[in-house]
């Protein structure tokens, strides 16, 4: 049998170089815009230098975040005019938050970009390509599409590895002070369990065998069930556990005020859901959590974290802390010291306040001065690294499941992660690659931890 040669258009390789910024949400969402694209010819390089098209997957939620895109847009002009001047194309393309928040802008001051597109418009890619081609000026896109993306991009996908993340649930209603991600999402959405459930299935047989769903509110999840019914996360957790060869679940991030009692049964009763949680608290002051719009006070923060360690002893929480919101004080400084105190967190983010645009707190009265936020940030910091590093000494001398993931810091090493999502260090090779594999911690260092094969020792006792 002959087959038909392709038209030249479908079979061109294209160079196609993405850079992510901000969440795992975003990590996620590159990958999609790469499977996307990839029907068109595009496959992803490791570098822009002469990529025919390059995509920006942006962050809004700290000042910071945004600056390094102009001055990253500042580099890739010179590239593109470069690659012109020979007589070549370069598609540039800028996408995620700030795209969403900032559009306008961007094709104001960069005016050399072709493509501006929010959150919510990834599946409209291929369409904005070919418009970009013809078009003198950007092509900008960041509405709220009355149709879900989700229903609109491709079923097949590049495979992400042995962890994979997962989008379940995308956009906040909460509306916090001081937080751009209602403005840049837009409000709550679930996606069906069905559709997660089949793209779960798919990643396991590309050799997943861990999985973080994700959602900027994971735990506000309420899709509609096969049953015709809205599922929890409790109810969408105990169904992906089903899935054989998918050992452990994650899902971040959570917000305090939507865990209820089923999530908490989970973490008993489902072995793959891990005995670790990511539950921002940001303040443990109630005067500031009150500012903040967080719907919860300390003390039932703390009871929360209580009820969790009754359910799943083991249980290790991170944390966001954000320092300096306006009308914080040295009591309410205090009063996240003394709460962190209490908890004990095994991991951390902790932020300098940074007035976003458009948020409440932005116009907020009584500012921090930036040497109080710097003083309180260095505070905070200091007490959670403490705890992250006595976290991960107690660990030695434990023997504990590593799930191996890629090549280690130095030749000789390969690493993992505990349940606890601590870095794992150990001599191997990449047979390990993929393997659940019981591990001897021989040290617990602040930021990873160093250990030994259990099976390699059995070995070299066998041998004596
Ligand atoms: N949905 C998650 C957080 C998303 S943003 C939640 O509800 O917790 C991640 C973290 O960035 C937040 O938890 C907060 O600690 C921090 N952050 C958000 N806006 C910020 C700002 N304007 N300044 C400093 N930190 C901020
Ligand atoms: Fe932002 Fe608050 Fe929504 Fe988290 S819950 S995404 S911090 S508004
Ligand atoms: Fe940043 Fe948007 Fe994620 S602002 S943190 S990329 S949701």
């Amino acid at each position: 049998m002959t087959h038909s040669t392709p038209p030249a258009a479908l079979g061109a390789k294209k160079r196609l170089f993405l850079r992510s910024w901000g969440c795992q949400m975003n990590v996620y969402d590159t990958g999609r815009m790469a499977d996307v694209l990839a029907p068109l010819g595009y496959e992803p390089v490791d570098a822009p230098e002469g990529a025919d098209m390059i995509i920006l997957n942006t962050c809004h939620i700290r000042e910071k975040a945004t600056d390094k895109l102009f001055s990253e847009l500042g580099r890739l002009r010179g590239m593109k005019e470069k690659k012109q001047a020979a007589g070549g194309e370069m598609v540039l393309a800028v996408a995620g938050c700030v795209a969403q928040a900032e559009g306008k802008e961007i094709v104001i001051r960069a005016p050399w970009v072709d493509i501006v597109l929010g959150p919510q418009s990834y599946h409209r890619l291929p369409e904005m390509v070919a418009r970009a081609g013809r078009a003198a000026r950007a092509v900008v896109e960041t509405d709220f599409p009355v149709e879900e993306k989700f229903d609109h991009l491709p079923e097949a996908s590049a495979p992400q590895g042995v962890t994979a993340f997962l989008t379940i649930q995308e956009g906040c209603d909460k509306f916090c002070s001081f937080c751009v991600v209602p403005y840049t999402r837009g409000s709550e959405y679930s996606r069906p369990a069905q559709a997660v459930l089949a793209e779960a299935r798919r990643m396991v047989a590309q050799g997943t065998r861990e999985i973080s769903l994700l959602g900027q509110n994971v735990n506000a999840y309420h899709g509609e069930g096969p049953d015709g019914r809205e599922w929890g996360l409790a109810r969408l957790l105990y169904a992906l556990a089903e899935i054989p060869g998918l050992d452990r679940l994650r899902y971040t991030t959570s917000h305090p005020r939507d865990i209820d009692e089923a999530q908490i049964a989970a973490h008993r009763d489902i072995p793959a859901v891990m005995p670790f949680l990511h539950l921002p608290v940001q303040s443990g002051s109630d005067r500031m959590l009150e500012a903040m719009n967080r719907g919860h006070t300390a003390e039932e923060y703390i009871r929360l974290v209580d009820r969790l360690r009754e359910a799943r002893p083991d249980i290790a929480f991170s944390t966001d802390i954000i320092s300096g919101h306006p009308g914080e004080k040295d009591e309410d400084h205090a009063a996240t010291m003394a709460l962190i105190r209490r908890v004990g967190f095994a991991q951390f983010f902790s932020f300098k306040y940074s007035p976003r645009p458009g948020t409440p707190a932005a116009g907020a009265p009584y500012r921090v001065d930036e040497a109080t936020k710097d003083r309180r940030l260095q505070e905070v910091q200091a007490l959670l690294i403490e705890q992250q590093a006595a976290f991960n000494a107690s660990k030695t001398g434990q023997t504990v499941p590593v799930l191996f993931t890629g090549a280690g810091r130095q030749p000789g090493q390969f690493s993992g992660r505990t349940p606890w999502l601590q870095p794992v260090h150990v001599a191997g090779d990449a047979s390990l690659l993929g393997q659940i594999v019981p591990v001897r911690i021989l040290a617990g260092q602040p930021y990873s931890l160093h250990g030994e094969l259990l099976h390699a020792l059995q070995q070299e006792k066998n041998a004596a």
